[in-house]
């Protein structure tokens, strides 16, 4: 069984708890685009880990993890995650593949991303400033440099010479400061150094173990409304994070896959500018005052809603979500009603699925059904039968409004507070 596990909002679903779930019946977690823009926050017992580029399945012992071909690299960053790793006791070595053929974010990638962002003014992205736009631009444009150029330091030299001088040129025409090559070589070349043994071709490995019949978790990165191609462009990050970049961020082809799961919150989230339909003051005040929703990666606010079942229907039709896990419940145990998007209202029409243009979206209006709220708390839950009868009652129409199977459940933080749903 090779499972493929999205997020269907705007990212931050609770991806990097249920991937830790899932890994259980797991041998193998890949992480196939995105970068270290990501951050998955997994808690166990005491310790809180919040990974970036390596997949959540490396905090459990034994399991195997892929950084595929999609995913693009900084490699100074990835080894700080992996020394960061090491120095609480989690073993690494001959548990984590790098791809060859994955992509390197550089210095200047996120100096452009920054001095872009800076221009754009008050029609920024709010990017993480990562990199990552710029990194993925260069990729198509066939100017980017892979961790099997770092892994040479010879043509690595060479070719970061020529783009250095190309992109110092961009950099100041744009009023940022040129990067020194000499700098940028030695850490990267220090860099390339540490990453070098756990760099292969994970291609033909991932084939290997798919003929050992080995179980693969594709760990998605970001959310189905930053895709590149189905999220709210411009307002999106620059891969695929829906449940075909799996394929092509991995070379497992798409027929080998066999179930896809949905991540979702009970609530709608958005780090980052762009249109959100069901953004509420009310919601956000709520969870803020909790001390939730700020961001792993940035420690931004997160701007938070009702719950947009218009969105997440699209998300089962683009990713073909079988399963759906639902976490952040007991984050809506204090109110006394609660609010679901069923469909927009937009320039006199009512639509069942968001425009592609934001624009558009921004002129939406959603229109709400009411729920009762349960207003206790539901974090020491095990059984969805145990939930209140209100709390059973939203979840069902979330997965029903939805059009997928509602399988897992989270009511906190903790690996024990999920449970599946029979
Ligand atoms: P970028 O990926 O840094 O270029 O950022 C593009 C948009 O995606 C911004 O709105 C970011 O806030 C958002 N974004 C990127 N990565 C994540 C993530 O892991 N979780 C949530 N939002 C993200
Ligand atoms: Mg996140």
């Amino acid at each position: 069984m090779n499972t493929i596990l999205v997020g269907a909002q705007w990212g931050d679903e609770g991806k990097g708890k249920i991937i830790d779930v899932l890994t259980e019946e797991a041998d193998i977690v890949v992480r196939t685009q995105g970068g270290n823009n990501a951050g998955h926050t997994v808690e166990i017992g005491k310790e809180k880990f919040i990974l970036h580029l390596i997949p959540s399945g490396i905090l459990r012992a034994g399991k195997k993890c892929v950084i595929a071909n999609g995913v693009v690299i900084d490699p100074v960053a990835l080894v700080q995650e992996i020394e960061g790793l090491e120095k609480r006791g989690i073993k690494l070595a001959g548990r984590l593949l790098i791809s060859e053929t994955a992509h390197l974010v550089l210095p200047y990638h996120r100096k452009l991303d920054e001095q872009r962002e800076l221009r754009k003014g008050r029609d920024k992205i709010g990017t993480t400033k990562r990199g990552i736009g710029p990194a993925y631009g260069d990729k198509a444009a066939r100017t980017g440099l892979r961790l099997i150029d770092l892994t040479q330091p010879k043509v690595f030299s060479a070719k970061l010479k020529i783009r250095l001088e190309e992109n110092n040129a961009i950099l100041e025409s744009l009023g940022g400061t040129p990067l020194s090559f000499l700098e940028v070589e030695k850490s990267y070349l220090e860099a390339g150094k540490k990453l070098r043994p756990f760099v292969t071709n994970t291609v033909i490995w991932l084939h290997g173990q798919l003929q050992k019949q080995k179980r693969l978790l594709f760990e998605g990165a970001q959310g189905t409304f930053l895709d590149i191609d189905f999220g709210t462009y411009p307002y999106v990050t620059s891969s695929n994070t829906t449940a075909g970049g799996s394929s092509t961020g991995s070379g497992v082809p798409p027929h080998r896959m066999d179930r896809v799961v949905g991540v979702m919150k009970a609530y709608t989230t958005r780090v980052g500018e762009g249109p959100l339909p069901t953004e509420s003051a009310e919601v956000s005040d709520m969870l803020h005052a909790m001390g939730r929703e700020f961001g792993a990666t940035t420690g931004r606010a997160r701007r938070c809603g009702w719950f947009d079942a218009v969105a997440t229907r699209y998300a089962r039709m683009v990713n073909g979500i079988d399963e759906l896990a639902i976490t952040n419940l007991d984050g809506l145990d204090s109110l006394k009603q609660l609010q679901i998007c069923i469909a927009y209202e937009c320039r006199g029409k009512r639509l069942q699925y968001p425009p592609n243009d934001a624009e558009e979206l921004l002129d939406c209006r959603p229109v709400y059904r009411k729920f009762a709220g349960w207003q206790e708390s539901t974090t020491e839950v095990r059984h969805f039968k145990k939930l209140p009868a209100a709390a059973q009652k939203y979840l069902n129409a979330l997965a029903d409004l939805t059009g997928a199977r509602l399988k897992i459940v989270s009511v906190g933080a903790q690996r024990e507070q999920t449970f599946s749903v029979a």
